[in-house]
């Protein structure tokens, strides 16, 4: 019997995905907080399918024909601003992205996932994939988390889901702060972004593209708490990490000891913010949300799960063309779009 009563939650519960994405663009453009807007106020890198552009309305999963995500069927993008590594003498160079270490190795003669994220739609905490039903996000469906007009402690301690960790290793997880870490790390630096997961089931947008949104995070891949009657849909708990190697810079760490990263919107690190426009064709993340599968067990590159995956290869050849011609990578007089007011709010 207690095995049964076991298979029958095993059977209940549902999945939570973790997976790779390549950079497919860095550029100025921003679909949902200026949509149109050809460049936008500051440089995002961007993974995903290759409809990423200035505006971007319908059903991406129907209009875009590939992705650099670890899942063909994934065409969403997903996006953040560019960190930048500002020199004492002024100069700006935009820090380098690379994987996680336990997505996508093939092997070693195999081509590495290039930059990008990590991506994870999870239902309950970290290790655990829970038992109720989570609701797939439908066609058209869009958000941002956090905000780049944050510029106090306090502000960045409100937002528990949205944390940096100082890597010692590639390897390190925990020990989040609020803030950029004030020291050198010696494997760089992770940016964690968590979306909210209680969607009001109505609205795929908000002017202010958070309300239509319920936060309940604790922090860390925590069990979030229960949705408010006004949001009460439980959607996916979707989340990023990025790793930005910062150890490149060692040598060139100010003299004053100060920390010398910022975003690309001129922003400390209390600004930190992410977006996130839904792109999963057809059924196909309803799908995975119903079935039982965990992280690797779902699919990893070039290991089919219950969801069609594609090699490291075949995601690093998803590009985008970009619309915003501009230096964003060499050693820069200044952050680009800079000059621009920052009309945007977020
Ligand atoms: C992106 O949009 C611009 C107009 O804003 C258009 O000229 C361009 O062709 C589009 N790019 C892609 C890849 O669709
Ligand atoms: C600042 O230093 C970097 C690294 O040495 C150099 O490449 C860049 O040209 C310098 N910028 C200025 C304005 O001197
Ligand atoms: C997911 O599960 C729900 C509830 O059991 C069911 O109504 C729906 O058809 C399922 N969707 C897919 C794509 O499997």
């Amino acid at each position: 019997m207690k095995l049964l009563a076991v298979l029958l939650q095993a059977g209940l519960s549902q999945a939570g995905l973790r997976f790779a994405c390549s950079q497919v663009s860095i550029q100025r453009l921003d679909p949902i907080v200026e949509p149109g807007r050809v460049p936008s106020t500051h440089v995002h890198q961007i993974v995903g399918g290759n409809a990423f552009n200035a505006s971007m309305a319908g059903d991406i999963g129907e209009q875009a024909s590939c992705t650099t995500c670890a899942y063909t069927e994934d065409l969403s993008n997903y996006w953040t601003a560019v960190m930048y590594f500002k020199h004492e003498n002024g100069s700006y160079k935009r820090v380098p992205q690379y994987p996680n270490a336990q997505l996508g190795t093939e092997g070693k003669d195999a081509p590495n996932i290039q930059g990008g994220m990590t991506v994870y739609y999870t239902q309950k905490d970290f290790n655990n994939n829970g038992k109720s039903f989570i609701r797939a996000f439908p066609p058209g469906f869009r958000m941002t988390t956090g905000s780049p007009s944050a510029n106090t402690l306090d502000a960045a301690k409100g937002h528990p889901g949205l944390r940096y960790t100082c890597l010692q290793t590639v390897l390190t997880r925990g020990s989040e702060t609020p803030d950029f870490p004030a020291k050198p790390c010696p494997a760089g630096i992770m940016a964690i972004h968590h979306f909210p997961a209680c969607w009001d089931g109505k609205n795929l947008d908000s002017p202010d593209h958070q309300s239509h949104m319920y936060s309940t995070i604790k922090g860390g891949f925590q069990e979030a708490g229960a949705c408010p009657s006004s949001h009460p849909v439980r959607v996916p708990q979707v989340a990023y990490e990025t790793m930005w190697d910062t150890s490149v810079f060692k040598d060139m760490w100010p003299k004053d000891g100060k920390q010398p990263f910022v975003w690309s919107f001129e922003g400390n690190g209390y600004g930190t913010h992410a977006d996130y426009l839904f792109g999963w064709k057809g059924d196909s993340l309803q799908r995975a949300m119903n079935s039982t599968c965990m992280f690797h067990a779902c699919g990893s590159p070039g290991v089919q799960g219950v969801l069609k995956t594609q090699t490291v290869e075949e995601m690093n050849k998803c590009a985008v063309k970009s619309t915003v011609v501009e230096e964003t990578d060499g050693w820069l007089r200044e952050l680009p779009g800079h000059m621009a007011p920052m009309a945007f709010k977020a």
